[in-house]
């Protein structure tokens, strides 16, 4: 069959590389891809947000089954198009993507679901924003509502840096609507949940690393590396999670009429106080497609047939296929660019890449590179490489990736030192 994969980041190079190890595959596109992908997957010039032109693409080249990468295709309706042309695809509607592109609709429906979540409040305008805020004092989170890459998050630790969120708020992100939640304390874990609108599967949980610098300081970011299987949490948890803030909202979005099907990804706040979960256990936000970089990890130790997924997904195949994880655990390095996340510096040259991927254990995912004239691998800027290492635990992954890591240059990169340790 042939599958087209809608992206051109990390975790698209991760699907496509996947996919294209897969028997029941014939061929894999992907649109627009990047130089990276181009080893996997026939590049498609059409950008994720071009839905009626990745409809005619997919029809006139007779694509059996469409995979959506990132959040802005889900948002532009790319699913609702596919599915009333008959074009199987993975992913929600546009009415169920609200989960991830409106965080006040998230909050709503966690409270109709009884999903465990931190205490909220959301404002419309300045002033009473402002006097909440001077009236609670920090900690306090404050969010943008609607898709802002992760950088409409400000986690106000001191009342001084309050202004300072206000000012980018109102400023550059334009906000129309900001949810202040209570500050939850713990450690974070992205379970991600695959649903065909009507039952569930977990997938192996991750965890990732939103701050830039080492020991979590700094900007928060996309996501700097991660790690699967989370030691972070145990089987009994993943359950707990699946039945008390995953199952419950598939329900109540069921129950709207706007079933989601796709994939639900939980970030949780969990307490490192073992004695505390799961009952302290909090839903931090929803996404609603695969995690970047943790499908780079997760995809990284899959067995079986990531086809057989898809396809119960996207309503082909109606029986719940059995979903297998090698025993190995997985690490990802992000290796970002000059600048990022604030200015981030692009077309600088990335060497090292194919001499790194040859580490025992090691693949190197790219996103948005491109090939110079004379053939040099370019960086777009951004989150540019994803370094996996697996091994039979975390220090031996971790070590097998940061050997590729180092191997690679790319002048001025971001690079964390700590993931997995
Ligand atoms: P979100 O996009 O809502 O997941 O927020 C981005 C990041 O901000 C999360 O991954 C956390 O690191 C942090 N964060 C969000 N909400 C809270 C909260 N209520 N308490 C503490 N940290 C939070
Ligand atoms: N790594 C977090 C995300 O994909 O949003």
């Amino acid at each position: 069959m042939k599958v087209l994969v809608i992206g051109s980041g990390a975790r698209e190079h991760a699907l496509c590389w996947r996919l294209a190890s897969s028997p029941r595959v014939r061929q894999v596109l992907c649109a627009p891809g990047n130089a990276g992908i181009a080893s996997s997957a026939k590049l498609v010039p059409i950008q994720p947000t071009s839905v009626s032109e990745l409809l005619s693409f997919a029809q006139e080249n007779g694509v059996d089954l469409t995979v959506v990468g990132p959040e802005v295709a889900l948002e532009a309706g790319i699913v609702d198009l596919f599915e009333s042309n008959s074009m199987p695809i993975v992913g929600p509607s546009k009415a169920a993507a609200m989960l991830e592109t409106s965080k006040s609709f998230a909050k709503e429906v966690m409270v109709a679901a009884q999903v465990p979540t931190a205490s909220y409040e959301v404002f419309t305008s300045e002033k009473p924003l402002r006097d909440y805020c001077v009236k609670l004092g920090a900690p306090l989170v404050l969010k943008a509502d609607g898709l802002a890459s992760g950088k409409g998050v400000f986690v106000v630790m001191k009342n001084e840096d309050f202004e300072p969120a206000f000012a980018a708020l109102f400023g550059p992100l334009k906000a129309e609507r900001v949810v202040v939640e209570e500050f939850l304390e713990g450690v974070e874990v992205s379970c991600i949940f695959a649903s065909n609108g009507h039952e569930v599967i977990a997938l192996a949980p991750a965890h990732d690393y939103k701050r830039l610098l080492d020991s979590d300081d700094g900007p928060n970011t996309g996501g700097m590396g991660s790690v699967c299987p989370s030691p972070r949490i145990n089987g009994a948890e993943l359950e707990w999670i699946q039945e008390h803030c995953a199952a419950p909202v598939l329900a109540e979005m069921k129950k709207r009429g706007t079933p989601f099907k796709g994939f639900l990804y939980a970030g949780l706040m969990v307490p490192t106080d073992a004695g505390k979960r799961p009952l302290g256990m909090r839903v931090l936000e929803y996404n609603t497609r695969l995690g970047d970089p943790e499908c780079q990890s997760i995809l990284s130790r899959l067995t079986s047939d990531p086809v057989d997924l898809f396809e119960w997904i996207a309503g082909v195949q109606v029986e719940k296929p059995v979903v297998t994880w090698s025993n190995l655990t997985s690490v990802c390095v992000v290796v970002a660019s000059n600048g990022y996340p604030e200015a981030v510096v692009k077309g600088d040259e990335i060497v090292g890449v194919e001499l790194a991927s040859l580490v025992p254990g090691v693949v190197v995912f790219q996103a948005a590179t491109t090939r110079g004239p004379k053939g040099a691998l370019l960086c777009g800027g951004g989150r540019t490489l994803s370094v996996v290492g697996v091994g039979g635990d975390v220090g031996t992954a971790r070590q097998a990736a940061y050997k590729a890591v180092d191997m690679i240059q790319l002048r001025g990169n971001r690079t964390r030192r700590d993931i997995g340790v």
